[in-house]
C-alpha cells in the first residue's frame, strides 16, 4: 500500500480527516497546509463554469485544473474526480484513470457509484491506482438531490455498496448527504475511512467545496458553513483600488519605474 494512502487509512477512528476541494494552484497551496486530502472535484462544473450538471465536465477540463492544483499540493493527498462517462466499463476506466495519473501526478481518483462500478474499482486497484468511492447523492447521475437513507431499502443498498467498495479495494468513501444514523452505521461497519459532506459528524472525515466555505459561491445548501465572506473582502478591495485610481492616489512613485 502506498505510504500516503496508508496515512489516511491510519487516521480512521483516531483523528478526523480534513478534506476540501480545490480547482487551482493558489487556493490549493493554502489548503495543502491544513488538509489531509485535496480533491479536484467535478463540482468545478457548477462552481466555475455554471454548468447545469457535472455531466458536462470533460476529462480535459479535469486534467487542466488538476495540473494547476498539483503545483500547490505538496504534502496532502491529491485525488481527482473521474468525470461522467469516462468510466463506463473497466477498459475505459483504466485507460482514462491512467491518463489522469500520468498527466496530473495525482495520488488517486474518485468514482461515483456502488455495486455497478465494482468491476471498475477492482481493475483500477489491481493496476495500483488508488480509488476513493462516492455513495449517497451521486451528482453525475441522480435526478433528485435529496438526502439518502430515508427508506430501509435505500439504507440497506448504500450500506451494502460501501462494503462492496471496501472489498474491491477502495481506500476511502465519500458519503454525500447520507442520513445521520446510516452514516454512523456505515462508518462503524467498514474499516476504510468515510468522508462526509452533508452526512453528519459521524463520518471519519469531512469535505466541503472550498468556494462554499469561503463565501465565494452563492451556495445555500443546508450542510454548508460559510467561514468567511471572501466575496465581501474582494469587493471592498476592488472598490478601494477603483477609488484610488480615479483619484490618482494609485500608483504612487514607489510603484513606478524611473531611469
Ligand atoms: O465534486 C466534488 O466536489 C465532490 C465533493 C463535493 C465530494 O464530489
Amino acid at each position: 500500500m502506498n505510504k500516503k494512502i496508508q496515512k489516511i487509512l491510519d487516521k480512521k477512528s483516531k483523528t478526523k480527516i480534513i478534506c476540501l476541494t480545490a480547482y487551482s494552484k493558489n487556493i490549493a497551496s493554502i489548503l495543502d497546509k491544513h488538509c489531509d486530502l485535496v480533491l479536484v472535484g467535478d463540482s468545478l462544473g457548477s462552481v466555475l463554469y455554471n454548468y447545469k450538471s457535472t455531466k458536462e465536465v470533460t476529462l480535459e477540463t479535469m486534467i487542466n485544473h488538476s495540473k494547476s492544483v498539483r503545483l500547490g499540493v505538496k504534502r496532502s493527498i491529491m485525488v481527482v474526480d473521474m468525470p461522467y462517462n469516462t468510466y463506463r466499463n473497466p477498459r475505459e476506466a483504466l485507460r482514462n484513470a491512467k491518463l489522469v495519473l500520468k498527466e496530473t501526478k495525482c495520488d488517486g481518483v474518485k468514482l461515483e457509484g456502488g455495486k455497478k462500478i465494482i468491476p471498475i474499482v477492482k481493475i483500477l486497484v489491481k493496476n495500483k491506482i488508488p480509488v476513493m468511492g462516492h455513495v449517497g447523492i451521486l451528482p453525475q447521475t441522480d435526478k433528485k438531490f435529496t438526502f439518502k437513507g430515508k427508506k430501509e431499502k435505500e439504507s440497506e443498498r448504500i450500506l451494502n455498496d460501501t462494503k462492496l467498495l471496501e472489498k474491491a479495494g477502495a481506500f476511502s468513501i465519500v458519503l454525500e448527504c447520507v442520513e445521520v444514523n446510516l452514516s454512523k452505521k456505515v462508518t462503524n461497519q467498514i474499516k476504510i475511512p468515510t468522508i462526509g459532506i452533508g452526512s453528519s459528524a459521524n463520518c471519519d472525515g469531512q469535505v466541503l467545496v472550498i468556494d462554499d466555505l469561503i463565501g465565494l459561491s452563492k451556495s445555500k445548501f443546508k450542510f454548508v458553513k460559510k467561514y468567511v465572506d471572501i466575496s465581501k473582502i474582494i469587493d471592498d478591495a476592488v472598490k478601494k483600488y477603483k477609488s484610488e485610481v480615479l483619484k490618482k492616489l494609485f500608483p504612487k512613485a514607489k510603484h513606478s519605474f524611473k531611469s
